[in-house]
C-alpha cells in the first residue's frame, strides 16, 4: 500500500477522488439545505401552492384527485400514483384497532407519498360522526338527532372538539361530519344523523361543529388537535321523496335555497374546508353531475375555498360509461373523487381526459389548488406523520363527562302522569325490560365501530341498566328481564324499546313500528299492572299512538352513545329534562306533520308538565 502512495499517477488519482466526493457531498448537502418555496412555511399558503403546482406533473396531480379505501391500497401504490388520499369506510380498522394501531397504518400509507419526488402528504378521511366511532375505546357521543335536541351549541362545539382531539390522536386529520341535512321524513334510514327537522337548528349545529372540529380561525387548523370538517351531503339528503335514502328530491332552486342552503352558507362562512356531495337527484340530475350546484353556488357564488369530494363511489350513476360518469363529476366541479376501490381506472380516466381536452387543464390545477390548499392549512407538509402524544386524551374520563353530559341534555320527557318521574334512589322495587336496555350497540346504533354498528357489547361504555344500577341507593331492588317477565310485585318497571342499528339505506323503514321482542316485554309488563316508565332507544320517532295511553312516563333517549349513565342522572332527579324535539313526533306514518302526536320542540320537565 504505501509504494502506492509514493506513486504520482495514483496520488493524482486519489486527490481527483477525494476532491469529486467533497463536491458531490457538498453538492448533496445543498440541495437538501436548499427548502424549495413550497416546502417553507413562513411563505403564504397561495405562494406555497402556486410554486408546488408549477412543479408538477399532470399524474402527479391527478393523483392528488383520487381517494382510496385503504383496504384497497398499498404504500407502494401511494407513491407509485401519487394518490393524494385514502379513506376508512365506516369499520374498516386496522388491527390491533387501537390508537397505536392507527397511526402506525396511516403512518404506513404517508410513507408512501412522503417517498414520492415531491413529498406531498396524504389526507386520510373517515366517518368520525358521533365521536371517533370506528375506534374501539373512543367516546361514542349521541347520533346528530339526539345533539339536536339539546339546543346547546356551546356543548356541540366541545363535542366537536373532543372528537378532533380522539381523531388526531390516531393519526387522522379530517372526518366526513358533520351530515347536516334538514331532514323532512321520519321513514329516512339517516334521520338520525341530522340534527333535525328545522332550518335555523341546522344551521346552528353545522356552525357549531364545524368551529368544534377545525376551531374558530383558519390559523387553528394547523394545531395538532384540530381537523378538518366535511359539509354533507350537498344537497337534498334529507328531502327525498318518500325518505328513501340516496333517492330522488323534488324542490325549486328558491325552496332549496330556503331550507337546504343555510347549513352550507354558515358553515362556509365558519370555515369548512370540504363539502361531500349528496347521493341523491335534484329534479331527475345527479348531484354528482350537477354543475350548477357545485361550480355556480358552492364556488362562486358562496366562495367556497376548500375541496368538495364525492361520496361513496358517488359518481358511478352520473350516466353513460364510468369514463363519462369521471368527465361530468369533474367537470361538475368535484375536487376529490371517493372511489374506494376502482380507483387506477378513475385515475387513468382524469388522465386521458384531460390530454385529450375533455377536462381542461384549469379545471384539473383548481381541484389541485384547493386539495393543497386544505393540506397546507392542516400543517400536514410540516407534519405529515400522527403525533402519538394525544393517545393519553384517547377515551378519557374527561371526554367521557362531555358525553355523559350531552346524553342528559338530549332526553326529551314527552309524558309523566302524576310525575312518576323523577324516581325516588331508594324505597321502591325497580324492575327494568326491554332489549335496549342492557345493550351498549343498541344504545350506539349505526356507525359504530362496525358501518352498521351491532347490538351487544362492541366496545367499552355504560349501558342504561347499568346506569340505574349506578344510580339508586345500595339496598335498593333492581331487577332485570329483557322480556318483560316477572314485573308483578314491583313498584315500577322501566322498559327500554326501540331500534336495533342500522346505517344508510338498511335504516329506510315506511312503517316505524315497534317490533315484536319490544311488544312482547311490554305486554308482559303491562299484564302485571305494574306502573311503567317507557325510554324510546331509536333513530328516529316510532309510531306509539296505540300504546302510549299504557304508559305512565315515556322518553325520547334517541341514540346515546356509550354513556348511558346520562339517562339515569336525569330519570332519577339529578338533572332535570332540558331536551326539546328536533323532529315532529307523528301519530300516524301516513301524515308525519299532520296532528302530531308531538309537535316539533315539544318538551317537558319536572317543573313543566304541560
Ligand atoms: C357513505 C356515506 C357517507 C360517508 C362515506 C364514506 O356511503 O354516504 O356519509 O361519509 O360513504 O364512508
Amino acid at each position: 500500500m504505501s509504494q502506492l502512495l509514493h506513486n504520482p499517477q495514483y496520488r493524482k488519482l486519489a486527490l481527483l477522488a477525494f476532491v469529486l466526493v467533497l463536491g458531490i457531498g457538498s453538492a448533496f448537502i445543498s440541495v437538501q439545505a436548499q427548502v424549495l418555496p413550497y416546502q417553507d412555511p413562513a411563505l403564504p399558503i397561495e405562494a406555497r401552492i402556486e410554486d408546488l403546482l408549477a412543479r408538477m406533473t399532470l399524474e402527479e396531480k391527478a393523483g392528488q384527485m383520487i381517494q382510496a379505501e385503504r383496504a384497497a391500497s398499498t404504500a407502494g401504490e401511494v407513491k407509485k400514483y401519487y394518490l393524494g388520499s385514502l379513506l376508512s369506510g365506516g369499520g374498516s380498522a386496522p388491527h390491533p384497532n387501537t390508537p397505536a394501531g392507527w397511526c402506525d397504518m396511516i403512518d404506513y400509507f404517508q410513507k408512501g407519498a412522503m417517498a414520492t419526488r415531491l413529498q406531498i402528504p396524504l389526507i386520510y378521511g373517515i366517518d368520525a360522526v358521533h365521536g371517533h366511532n370506528n375506534a374501539k375505546g373512543a367516546i361514542m357521543f349521541p347520533h346528530n338527532i339526539g345533539l339536536g335536541a339539546t339546543g346547546d351549541f356551546d356543548l356541540i362545539r366541545r363535542i366537536g372538539a373532543v372528537t378532533a382531539k380522539e381523531v388526531r390522536a390516531t393519526g387522522i386529520p379530517w372526518t366526513f361530519a358533520p351530515c347536516i341535512a334538514v331532514v323532512h321524513n321520519p321513514t329516512w334510514g339517516r334521520t338520525y344523523e341530522s340534527p333535525g327537522e328545522e332550518t335555523d337548528l341546522v344551521t346552528k349545529v353545522s356552525v357549531a361543529f364545524t368551529q368544534g372540529f377545525q376551531g374558530e380561525a383558519i390559523a387553528d387548523l394547523s394545531r395538532n388537535d384540530k381537523i378538518a370538517a366535511c359539509l354533507k351531503h350537498y344537497i337534498g339528503d334529507g328531502a327525498t321523496d318518500y325518505g328513501v335514502n340516496a333517492g330522488d328530491a323534488n324542490f325549486t332552486e328558491e325552496w332549496m335555497r330556503e331550507v337546504l342552503l343555510p347549513p352550507y352558507i354558515e358553515g362556509i362562512k365558519a370555515g369548512a374546508q370540504t363539502v361531500m356531495i349528496s347521493f341523491n337527484t335534484i329534479n331527475g340530475l345527479e348531484c354528482h353531475a350537477n354543475g350548477h350546484i357545485i361550480n355556480d353556488i358552492l364556488k362562486e357564488e358562496l366562495k367556497f375555498d376548500g375541496f368538495v369530494v364525492t361520496d361513496w363511489d358517488g359518481i358511478n350513476d352520473n350516466g353513460g360509461s364510468y369514463r363519462d360518469c369521471v368527465k361530468s363529476a369533474v367537470n361538475a366541479g368535484i375536487d376529490m373523487i371517493m372511489v374506494p376501490n376502482r380507483w387506477l381506472e378513475c385515475l387513468k380516466n382524469i388522465i386521458d381526459l384531460t390530454k385529450k381536452g375533455e377536462i381542461a387543464p384549469e379545471r384539473i390545477d383548481d381541484a389541485v389548488r384547493r386539495i393543497l390548499r386544505v393540506k397546507f392549512r392542516l400543517g400536514l407538509f410540516e407534519r405529515p406523520y400522527a403525533d402519538r402524544s394525544l393517545n393519553d386524551s384517547f377515551g378519557s374520563a374527561e371526554h367521557r363527562t362531555v358525553a355523559r353530559e350531552a346524553v342528559r341534555k338530549s332526553l326529551v320527557l314527552l309524558k309523566n302522569d302524576k310525575k312518576i318521574l323523577p324516581l325516588p334512589k331508594t324505597g321502591k322495587k325497580i324492575f327494568v325490560a326491554g332489549k335496549n336496555a342492557n345493550d351498549i350497540g343498541n344504545q350506539c346504533g349505526g356507525w359504530t365501530i362496525a358501518w352498521q354498528g351491532q347490538s351487544g357489547n362492541i366496545t367499552p361504555g355504560v349501558s342504561i341498566l347499568e346506569g340505574i344500577k349506578n344510580t339508586v341507593a345500595p339496598g335498593t331492588v333492581v331487577n332485570y328481564d329483557v322480556g318483560g317477565k316477572g314485573a308483578k310485585g314491583h313498584d315500577v318497571a322501566i322498559v327500554v324499546i326501540g331500534e336495533t342499528p342500522y346505517a344508510e339505506s338498511k335504516g329506510d323503514d315506511q312503517l316505524l313500528d315497534l317490533d315484536v321482542e319490544d311488544r312482547y316485554a311490554l305486554n308482559n309488563v303491562k299484564k302485571s299492572g305494574v306502573p311503567t316508565i317507557v325510554i324510546i332507544v331509536s333513530g328516529r320517532p316510532l309510531i306509539v299512538t296505540d300504546e302510549i295511553k299504557n304508559w305512565r312516563a315515556v322518553v325520547a333517549a334517541w341514540l346515546p352513545g356509550t354513556e348511558g349513565q346520562g339517562v339515569a342522572d336525569v330519570i332519577f332527579g339529578d338533572y332535570d329534562f332540558s331536551g326539546k324535539l328536533p323532529i315532529t313526533w307523528p301519530s300516524t306514518i301516513k301524515s308525519p306533520k299532520e296532528k302530531p302526536l308531538f309537535p316539533f320542540g315539544f318538551g317537558l320537565g319536572y317543573g313543566v308538565t304541560k
